[in-house]
């Protein structure tokens, strides 16, 4: 088994090669490494549901997830992107306080991701550019904002 320090030492290997976090200082990404939680999910199971509220930031650790989305014109949500190990996602929700934008869905053989909860984003990572920027182009593609959903991720 690994010990607590083992785990925070691999944690901040690993937070120091995931490109959004190469501008932190390494007092934060040790903050980081401390607070964040490690997740698995298995194959199929929706780790954030579109239109739904949530309060967690996800790093991919290990595995692949598909992002898909409504889009006018669909039936059946579509898939926009597929993202896997030092990417990042549920920036969205956290950053204006309003519903997840996608479903992001865990591919096979699962996922691992690292977890930081909306307090330890504000405090660590929120004010970070990238985040800030990022521009999915979801308007330019159609997708459909969901004004209503099911009360939390899950
Ligand atoms: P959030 O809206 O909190 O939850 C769904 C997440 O999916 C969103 O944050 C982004 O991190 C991610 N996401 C949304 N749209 C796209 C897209 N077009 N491509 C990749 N990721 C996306």
């Amino acid at each position: 088994m690994k010990t607590g320090l083992q785990r925070q030492e691999e944690n901040m290997k690993f937070l120091k090669s995931v490109p959004l976090l190469k501008s932190l200082p390494s007092e934060k990404l040790s903050k980081l490494a401390d607070v964040l939680d490690l997740d698995f999910y298995h194959e199929g199971d929706y780790i954030i549901r579109e239109g739904s509220t949530g309060d967690a930031f996800f790093i991919i650790n290990q595995g692949e997830v598909k992002v898909t989305q409504k889009i006018s014109g669909f039936e059946e949500p579509q898939e926009v992107r597929k993202l896997k190990r030092g990417d990042y996602f549920g920036e969205k929700a956290l950053l204006s306080e309003d519903r997840r934008t996608a479903n992001v869905i865990a591919l096979a053989p699962g996922v691992e991701c690292l977890t930081l909860d909306r307090n330890s984003f504000n405090a660590l990572i929120g004010n970070l550019n990238e985040l800030k920027e990022k521009d999915y182009g979801d308007v330019a593609r159609g997708a459909q904002r969901s004004s209503t959903g099911t009360p939390t991720d899950g």
